[in-house]
């Protein structure tokens, strides 16, 4: 042990966690620069990692994966709650006992020959009182070098936890060596399964080497254990980025937003305002790109921390001009899994550059050119990167207070249906309308609601606990805090006719923004539609964007009673599942939504409606 451990609950879990799992050696991780740089030369000599060109990409690495094990396995992910019900209809999961007893086989000797990792580390801040403390144990010095980066890992973590409680993770690749046998580049096992038991707040992840899987401190506990302690005790762990805002006038506002996979959440988190804005004086700052960790503070408002202390950032179709904060971001100190490798020792993936390289090795290892019709980075792979070296990072994204938010905003990916934005009326409908987002998993025809995977809070595949429990805890937080964050839904991608984007995105949100900010600062003017409080065209700051004409802007944010009609319905469909839980206000909230799209299209006029012409039948 390269250093006293004063916890005695964890010196006795590591000892039982090497008896069962047989390493040949235990490294207690400390954290240090030293150790982090050992750990990736040893990650050289065995073949999982190449070190990049120094000139190019200075202290950075990348990895290729097995083939079979490049994203989180939705499908192998169990929350074990005592009882089936806790666990709702939307997770998996098996009885804990029946479940202890597959993890303990699976686990018997799974780290023979290899050395056990032993990594401390704090979601959150040192010392911040919203911050936790997990240990993982792991057999892959990979995931141990991805820890450093993505959270504060090491000895000055165990300072803190004294003899206080941790959650305790435990992770191997299960792939055992036999004395003798060569190890593969990246080890892992055909089964994989990754379990939480929620009541004993702890995680077992087994087969998997790869992000979600094997990096337990991100999903598994910032989210899916956080999600049951958050509820237990009152807060709020949420699949969220986390924004702050500077008017010229310096007034600073800061919101959280969720939003399904593939929906630019990192673009948003590191947005960078059209000129327009940047010459006035609007700032945007990144707090976090993926989770925040929300409590009510002291004065009434609530407060926001991101846990995490890196990102695991996807690759694909990142570049200087979409996201220049994030290209920065992975500029140096990075790892990057699953990336193509260039002739000089650099990094590429699609989208990087108009022109591809004239050749590549992909993330197979194969030889690739432009037009072999393969990828030459996997569409799922990713850098890790030090939060701190973001250029727009917030300065007071390690305050260990956090930082308060004013609003929520929700969106997802539909062509169709969801206008641009919209203020919910009120915490009720604002949780209904984040409990009914999705995304569209095909193109849907014009005028039709189309397939639509709904993605509750964008919390489906991440919340510990029953999802309609999930719904009436944030109805509870509406009910107990005076003056909680104004909620909003936006779309980025809703599409003409003709299949064309109607909106250009990207750094052209700052105009969605800049509207929210005044909404959830009590300014602003927008009018009534039947979901809630709207921009008119004149509502937004146009300045510097001639290309959404009125016409445009009509079609972006009009509502259409029979596509809404079936949006209910389709609504309900989710809602069924759960209906032993379901809030009772949900049912109120669809009948008022109805109510409102059956009023006289002469009222949507007369106040001033966005597309009157949506409800001229
Ligand atoms: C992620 C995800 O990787 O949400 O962050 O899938
Ligand atoms: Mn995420």
């Amino acid at each position: 042990m390269g250093y006293e451990v004063k916890n005695e609950q964890l010196r006795k879990w590591v000892e039982e966690v090497a008896a069962l799992c047989e390493p040949d050696a235990i490294h207690w991780c400390d954290g240090s620069d030293e150790e982090y740089d050992n750990l990736c030369n040893l990650l050289v000599k065995s073949g999982t990692f190449r070190k990049l060109n120094e000139a190019k990409r200075p202290n950075s690495y990348l990895a290729w994966s097995d083939p079979s094990d490049v994203a989180r396995v939705e499908d192998r992910t169990f929350i074990c709650s005592l009882s089936k019900q806790d666990a709702g209809p939307t997770n998996n999961w098996m009885p804990p006992k029946e479940m202890k007893e597959t993890l303990h086989k699976l686990f018997k000797g799974c780290m023979k020959g290899r050395t056990m990792y032993i990594i401390p580390f704090s979601m959150g801040p040192l010392g911040s009182n919203i911050a936790k403390i997990g240990v993982e144990i792991s057999d892959s010095p990979y995931v141990a070098v991805n820890m450093r980066i993505m959270t504060r890992m090491g000895k000055a973590v165990l300072d803190v936890l004294g003899d206080g409680e941790f959650v305790p993770c435990l992770h191997s690749v299960g792939a055992p060596l036999q004395p003798g046998q060569k190890d593969v580049i990246w080890p892992c096992n055909k089964e994989k399964y990754i379990v939480h038991f929620p009541e004993e707040r702890s995680i077992w992840s087994f087969g998997s080497g790869y992000g979600g899987n094997a990096l337990l401190g991100k999903k598994c506990l910032a989210l899916r254990i956080a999600s049951k302690i958050a509820k237990d005790e009152g807060w709020l762990a949420e699949h969220m980025l986390i924004l702050g805002i500077e008017s010229p006038k310096g007034e600073k506002t800061y919101l959280g937003a969720a939003f399904p996979s593939a929906c630019g959440k990192t673009n948003l988190a590191m947005l960078v305002p059209p000129a327009s804005f940047k010459e006035s004086g609007w700032k945007i700052s990144t707090v976090g790109d993926d989770i925040a960790w929300i409590k009510p503070g002291p004065d009434g408002q609530l407060y926001a921390i991101n846990p995490e202390a890196g990102f695991f950032g996807v690759a694909p179709g990142t570049n200087v001009k979409t996201n220049p904060n994030a290209m920065a971001s992975c500029s140096r100190n990075t790892i990057f899994t699953n990336v193509a490798l260039t002739p000089d020792g650099d990094v590429w993936w699609e989208g990087m550059s108009d022109e591809p390289p004239a050749e590549l090795t992909d993330w197979q290892g194969n030889a690739w050119t432009p037009g072999c019709g393969r990828n030459a980075a996997h569409p799922n792979s990713r850098f890790t990167a030090p939060a701190g070296q973001c250029p727009s990072i917030d300065p007071e994204w390690e305050n260990p207070k956090g930082v308060p938010i004013k609003a929520f905003v929700f969106g997802g990916r539909r062509n169709n249906v969801i206008p641009l934005v919209y203020q919910a009326f009120n915490w009720s409908y604002g949780v209904y309308l984040a409990a009914t987002m999705g995304s569209e998993t095909t193109a849907a025809a014009v005028g039709k609601v189309g397939n639509v995977r709904r993605d509750p809070f964008a919390m489906l595949p991440f919340c510990g606990y029953h999802m309609a429990d999930y719904f009436n805890h944030w109805l509870q937080v509406g009910r107990t805090n005076p003056n909680p964050p104004r909620i909003f839904s936006v779309n980025w991608f809703r599409k003409d006719a003709n299949g064309k984007f109607l909106w250009p995105g990207y750094g052209e949100n700052m105009r969605v923004l800049k509207w929210i900010v005044d909404r959830a600062n009590g300014r602003g003017s927008s009018t009534e539609s039947p979901l809630g409080w709207m921009p008119r065209y004149e509502d937004l700051d146009w300045t510097g964007l001639d290309n959404v004409t009125r016409e445009q802007y009509s079609e972006l944010t009009s509502i259409d009673r029979d596509v809404w009609k079936e949006e209910v319905l389709s609504h309900e469909e989710l809602f069924v599942k759960m209906y032993d839980r379901l809030p009772k206000e949900f049912l109120h909230i669809r009948e008022l939504i109805l109510s409102s799209l059956w009023r006289s299209p002469e009222h949507w006029e007369q106040i001033g409606e966005v597309n009157p012409e949506g409800w001229n039948e």
